[in-house]
């Protein structure tokens, strides 16, 4: 689909400013001067602006890109994304459906591990940002659709579906009929009034409830003479509900 557009990672060493370059064919300008374009082809770690600053000159790994992701609505963080890669195991065979795809943040992290990612975005505003973050990321394996998943999934034999939306009970019934009998349905929500009212809503279905859970992450600050944690930390995101298909 899309031509990988970030081409190199630029980190100033003094104050950790990241820069994504998109095309090493011509000078790139910073804040603490230009790069030129012979440094950024070289191959070399270490290159100076002309302003004599020092930076680390580095091919981007998925995380760095993620960091840089074009935000539009709330994103599904690491720690979630993590889970939801760990606990259904999809991997380089998996066929999975997200929606809505908002930022993409879920999408792409699942593209990075699965064989294809179909993503359902109702939002044209959202589904231009979508277009936007799909060439950042060059990833091949993403068909981006322009639809409303109440109205139903195309789709086929699915591993996985993931739903990040106000009214995830709207999709079950076409949920049920696109997953293979034994993949995942994963439901992230922030309220509990919608996780009560999704998980009544699988009683009538073949889908059932595994878990319902929220992880909560707390850094440590680590110095000579300070070893705690942090006095404020990410608290609540959202529910994950993860269900299976029977
Ligand atoms: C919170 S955002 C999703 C964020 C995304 N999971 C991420 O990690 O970046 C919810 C998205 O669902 C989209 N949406 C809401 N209802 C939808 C529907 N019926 N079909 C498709 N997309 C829908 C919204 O437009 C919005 O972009």
């Amino acid at each position: 689909m899309a031509e990988r557009k970030v081409q190199k990672l630029l980190i100033e060493e003094a104050t950790g400013k990241k820069y994504l370059v998109k095309s090493v064919k011509e000078d790139f300008h910073t804040a603490e001067g230009t790069i030129a374009k012979a440094d950024l082809q070289s191959g070399k770690t270490i290159v100076h602006s002309n302003r004599g600053k020092r930076f680390l000159s580095l091919n981007p790994t998925f995380p760095d890109l993620w960091e840089l992701l074009n935000r539009g609505p709330q994103i599904i963080l690491q720690k979630d994304v993590g889970l939801i890669l760990a606990k259904t195991g999809v991997n380089k065979n998996s066929l999975v459906v997200d929606a809505g795809g908002g930022s993409g943040s879920l999408t792409f992290s699942l593209a990075n591990v699965c064989k294809h990612v179909f993503v359902y975005e109702n939002n044209p505003a959202h589904f231009a940002l979508l277009e936007k973050n799909t060439l950042l990321f060059g990833l091949k394996n993403v068909t981006l659709k322009q639809k409303d998943v109440y109205q139903g999934i195309d789709e086929k034999d699915l591993d996985l579906i993931t739903l990040d939306l106000p009214e995830p009970w709207n999709a079950l019934q076409h949920a049920e009929k696109a997953l293979k009998p034994g993949a995942f349905l994963v439901v992230y929500l922030p309220n509990l009034h919608q996780v009560h009212q999704f998980i009544q809503a699988t009683r009538k279905t073949n889908v059932r409830v595994l878990e319902t859970l929220e992880l909560l992450e707390r850094k440590w600050q680590i110095s000579e003479k300070i070893m705690r944690p942090e006095f404020q930390m990410l608290g609540h995101t959202g529910f994950l509900i993860f269900c299976r298909r029977l």
